[in-house]
């Protein structure tokens, strides 16, 4: 194996232990980069917003953080971005609202496979063109975490933060947290001061809503997975749920049925709720969500997401299902 976690690294399991890492990461981090700039994209998850956390207390306004919108965010995301790292850490930051050029690119597009391709193809095209108006930037940071290069190594995934860039972003590359699980990462994110919400996200896959809305996006859609989405993340929190239960969210896909609304037919759209657990991912089973849970949930999205008449739970568990629907 090419890349492997060095053995004095210990088991990041304790704010003591955090904070040695990010002490002696910071040594590194200055080391390798010295007053040169470094680029990120920080897409708001865990592993990328760690990484901006631990190079601004290196290199400060040195590192230029990229956020991309495309549009496929969840609720209050690309808010809280700006708030936690600009406003209070405060980054060099440049929010890039590219909503309707993916919208654009994804109308009609029913393939889940070249929706994904074009998400990923565009993000690419993005950042690289960000980086290109750019001056002096000699380095790239990645939030790649160990499982990525195991995963890769043994050829289960090709990851995207496991070599495969395009040539205007042939960097060097700074990737501080490479050997940590993700767990340790998150207690590093802790001994940085960055929020629970955002040390403590659930998974959230690179397509974003997008695969959360089978069939052709469309704004109206897309709209009613992230409100759908927002309102069942609230009342999972609200219930004790947040920490809890491994990755939750709705799903509306492009299927209408007949209901009643205002004693008046309404021909709307079904959302579906998917919660559950697991450990490696490969295998998941079904979160057992109580009955008074499941109807407030359903209350509140027919009531408040325009275009929801019913709301179903997915009892499949992963196989036969996989975990997202596209
Ligand atoms: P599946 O649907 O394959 O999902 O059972 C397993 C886990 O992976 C997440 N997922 C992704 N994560 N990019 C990601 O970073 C992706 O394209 C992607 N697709 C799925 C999914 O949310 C679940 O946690």
């Amino acid at each position: 194996m090419a890349d492997v976690r060095p053995a004095s690294l210990k088991r990041i399991n304790t704010k003591a232990l955090a904070e040695a890492f990010i002490d002696d990461q910071i040594k590194a981090i200055k080391e390798q980069v010295g007053d040169k700039k470094v680029l990120l994209a920080l897409s708001g998850g865990v592993d990328s917003s760690v990484v901006a956390a631990l190079l601004i207390k290196a290199i400060g306004s040195n590192l230029v953080c990229v956020h991309v919108n495309h549009g496929l965010l969840r609720k209050g995301e690309p808010e809280m971005v700006c708030k936690v790292f600009k406003d209070e850490l405060g980054a060099n930051l440049i929010y890039v609202d590219a909503v309707d050029r993916f919208l654009d690119l994804l109308a009609g597009v029913t393939d889940p496979e070249k929706k994904r391709h074009i998400i990923g193809e565009e993000f690419i095209k993005v950042f690289a063109e960000e980086a290109a108006k750019l001056d002096g930037i000699a380095y790239l940071a990645q939030g790649t975490i160990y499982p990525d290069i195991l995963e890769s190594e043994q050829g289960i995934k090709a990851h995207h933060n496991v070599g495969g860039l395009p040539p205007e972003l042939d960097f060097e590359l700074v990737e501080p947290v490479k050997y940590l699980y993700k767990d340790e990462v998150r207690v590093v994110g802790s001994a940085l001061g960055l929020p629970d919400k955002m040390v403590y996200r659930q998974p959230f896959p690179g397509p974003g809503l997008g695969v959360r809305c089978p069939g052709a996006i469309t704004r109206d859609r897309l709209e009613a997975v992230r409100e759908s989405d927002a309102i069942l993340r609230e009342e999972f929190e609200k219930a004790g749920l947040a920490g809890k239960v491994w990755q939750y969210f709705t799903v509306v896909p492009d299927f209408k049925s007949t209901g009643i609304k205002d004693g008046k037919r309404a021909f709307e759209w079904l959302c579906i709720v998917r919660a559950i657990n697991t450990t490696d991912v490969v295998k998941c089973t079904v979160e057992p969500i109580g009955y008074d849970l499941m109807c407030r949930i359903t209350d509140r999205i027919t009531h408040e997401v325009p275009g929801i008449n019913r709301v179903l739970y997915d009892y499949t568990p992963k196989p036969t299902a996989t975990v997202e629907y596209e």
